[in-house]
């Protein structure tokens, strides 16, 4: 592994630090913090305030760039800039500025720093959060060395659109699910204080509706219900601000009309008025400048007017803010008393990450590469990451004793991909399948060939070496999927098949009668079902961080064994799209058995199934899980109350594994209608050979309640439950709430 230790912070620059560093303070209290912001408040002039509004890339340290920082033009850097450039820059602040107020670094820091951990849509396919609190951990510890305060992630954004090409980002399509993961994350990165030297500060991103992008198209606009808006979309970040969460960032999108970065309705009423959170809002890239051209605001002075108004803190890039914020208040079209609160919610921040203390003022470590125990959390999330969706006949695992293994695929190789989107972390640290299952299995019998140059290519030049290989072989693996670059931002799809020719030499490869296992890599669910139907088994690794080789290959190996579930459906073809498992039943639901099923006027397809190709919450194991007994503590819970709902969950296969128990309800009438099942809890266990364990879940009354509008109501009536290994499936019990 090749050390990435920045460029040591110059003699001279250390020695001024040390002699400014404070002796290490204990934190300070809420109300010395207003004291603080109120005392320097007081000394700062209107173009102080727009400085600390205003966030720019960090670029080169130039001469100009550092006079702007003496000048307090800047309140916050990011992306790019080495540690010791960053402490420099943060000396001028608080050293040479007027008021010596310091600066707040940002970075996407979106699945690790220098350990690339899983993509967060693969971490929420662990349903593991304290392993995610975990590997968020090391990535707030990594990040902080760098002098990086501050991570734009958390992305929370529900998805129920894999062409949308974010849906990597996201922790997939349900509220509980990304609630869960949503907190872990910030608790990782956050710590147990902001002011300790590892944490950074989270944010909480893109608020809001920026994953109901109409058509997947990224930036799209999103046509939100309130009821739907809060019950859904807004779950996780009202989780994460009861989590702590220090910021937040407002999307791109326009939602119902009215740009998300102007938004009062979802920025001032309901997270300030609502959920009283005090930390700051920054706008996504560019996002005031771009009310323009949404048709919000007229020009570049009412954009700042707009985004200020809406609730929009500090300004991402463009610089409206800064550009007009003096004149609008001048001609009284802004009221100061906006522009203040703005900038005490950025101040606030700043004192409470210590960054004016002894955390702005120490020299950063500068980057590390990742530590034994790092890359031991990444195994793991990798590992648990995994969804086995199909293992004919225990197709999986191979045998250790399998002679020889061609290995095959534009994905088998290819570090960069294996990392995914928003890759921190250098590739030439990360381990591909290919050479942890030489590692395993010894070079000599493990053999290669991409057949594809990479998961695009259209050409069929090198079928013929990866098909004589599989010949030759007593096994083959196929590397399939996406490549990084056709996920994340801006990189929506209209077609969700495999890309290139992998099909085809799907076909070729599946041809030689060899057993053929296919392990899918990609940044979205893709649609992959004639592959599936050659193959033994299907593993699905979407793109797994640095050490995801070696966590497939324990897995292909049976060291492991699978125990990811999906965090979202996976259809059988994009023209099922948009397809949940929590949607409603429609007044003519669909049935696959009886006498509906020849039904034509129901809600289905005349030419694909209205089922999902795997549902949500599914996945394999290398062993079988019986359920039984459900039982429900009562067959009545009040408004106010509680019960428990538990099954006896046994292992009922060969092999000891974790199996991801779910709890699921349905509300059966309501004054607006309820989803077909909605998960409300999820325990992993696990079990030995034989093993059997009762799971009890409480329920609580108020995980009943659902929005009407604005409110949050419990109706009595009554109430299905499922105890289950997927959404699709589990034994169901029933109970009455009532007041
Ligand atoms: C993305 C954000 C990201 C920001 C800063 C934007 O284009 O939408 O998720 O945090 O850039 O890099």
């Amino acid at each position: 592994m090749k050390a990435m230790r920045n460029r040591p912070i110059g003699e001279a620059l250390l020695a001024a630090w040390l002699a400014v560093a404070p002796q290490v303070m204990r934190a300070a209290t809420p109300a010395e913090i207003e004291k603080k912001i109120d005392a320097l408040f007081v000394k700062m002039t209107v173009e102080e305030k727009l400085g600390q509004m205003s966030q720019a890339l960090f670029g080169d340290l130039s001469d100009g760039r550092k006079e702007e920082i003496r000048r307090g033009r800047w309140g916050s850097f990011f992306g790019g800039g080495t540690a010791a450039q960053k402490a420099e820059a943060q000396h001028i602040a608080l050293q040479e500025s007027r008021l010596g107020i310091p600066l707040i670094y940002g970075e996407d820091v979106i699945h690790g720093k220098n350990t690339t951990f899983p993509i967060p849509l693969g971490q929420a396919a662990s349903w593991d959060p304290e392993l995610v609190r975990q590997a968020a951990r090391v990535a707030a510890q990594e990040t902080a060395a760098t002098g990086t305060h501050w991570t734009f992630s958390p992305m929370m954004d529900i998805a129920r659109d894999p062409r949308w090409g974010r849906i990597a980002e996201g922790f997939g399509e349900d509220p509980v699910l990304a609630s869960r993961m949503a907190v872990a994350m910030v608790r990782g990165y956050q710590g147990d204080s902001l002011e300790a030297a590892d944490s950074i500060a989270a944010c909480a991103k893109h608020y809001a509706g920026y994953g109901a992008a109409e058509g997947g198209r990224d930036y799209n606009s999103t046509w939100i219900p309130e009821n739907l808006l809060r019950d859904l979309y807004l779950a996780p970040f009202q989780a994460s601000r009861e989590a702590g969460v220090a910021t937040y960032m407002s999307a791109f999108n326009d939602l119902n009309g009215v740009p998300a970065s102007a938004n009062a309705f979802i920025l001032r009423q309901i997270l300030r008025d609502e959920w009283k959170f005090d930390g700051f809002v920054v706008s996504d890239y560019t996002a005031i400048a771009e009310l323009i051209p949404h048709g919000y605001a007229a020009d570049s002075a009412d954009a700042a007017l707009k985004g200020i108004r809406g609730g929009v803190d500090m300004e991402m890039v463009s610089t409206d803010y800064w550009d007009h914020g003096k004149e609008l208040i001048a001609s009284k079209q802004l009221d100061p008393k906006l522009l203040d609160e703005a900038v005490r919610n950025i101040l606030r921040i700043k004192f409470q990450l210590g960054l004016f203390d002894a955390k702005g003022r120490q020299p950063p470590a500068g980057a590390a590469p990742p530590t034994a125990a790092a890359l031991e959390t990444a195994r793991k999330l990798a590992a648990e990451s995994l969804v086995l969706l199909k293992n004919q006949n225990g197709a999986l695992p191979l045998a250790q004793s399998v002679g020889t293994l061609a290995v095959i695929g534009p994905l088998a190789d290819s570090p960069r991909d294996q990392l995914g989107t928003w890759a921190n972390g250098p590739a030439d640290t990360a381990i591909t399948p290919l050479t942890a299952l030489r590692e395993a299995l010894g070079a000599s019998r493990v053999v290669y060939a991409p057949g594809l140059k990479n998961s695009r290519d259209e050409s069929h030049d090198e079928f013929s070496l990866a098909v004589g290989l599989a010949r030759r072989a007593d096994a083959v693996v196929l590397f399939l999927g996406e490549e990084a670059a056709l996920s994340g931002e801006a990189s929506s799809r209209a077609y969700l098949d495999l890309p290139g020719a992998q099909e085809a030499l799907v076909n070729e490869v599946a041809q030689t009668g060899k057993p053929v296992i296919v392990v899918i890599m990609a940044g979205r669910p893709l649609t992959f079902h004639n592959a599936a139907a050659k193959a033994g088994a299907v593993l699905y690794a979407w793109h797994s961080g640095t050490i995801g080789g070696p966590a497939i290959a324990d897995v292909i190996l049976g060291k492991a064994a699978p125990s990811g579930r999906l965090p979202v459906t996976f259809p059988r073809t994009v023209g099922q799209v948009p397809i949940y498992y929590n949607h409603l039943n429609t007044g003519r639901p669909p049935s696959e058995t009886g006498p509906e099923a020849q039904d034509k006027f129901r809600w289905k397809y005349l030419d694909v199934s209205f089922t999902p190709e795997y549902p949500f919450g599914f996945g394999l194991s290398y062993t079988t899980f019986s359920y039984g007994n459900t039982t429900v503590s009562a067959p009545q819970m009040r408004v106010g109350g509680s019960l428990t709902v538990s099954a006896e969950v046994a292992n009922t296969g060969g092999v000891e594994a974790d199996e991801v128990v779910q709890l699921y309800i349905r509300e059966l009438a309501a004054s607006i209608s309820r989803p077909v099942r909605e998960l409300k809890d999820f325990r992993r266990v696990h079990l030995k050979p034989g093993e059997k364990q009762t799971v009890t879940f409480t329920l609580e009354s108020s995980e009943l309640e659902f929005h009407k509008g604005a409110q949050l109501v419990s109706e009595p009536g009554l109430f299905q439950v499922w105890v289950a290994p997927d959404s699709s499936a589990g034994l169901r019990g029933q109970f009455e709430l009532v007041r």
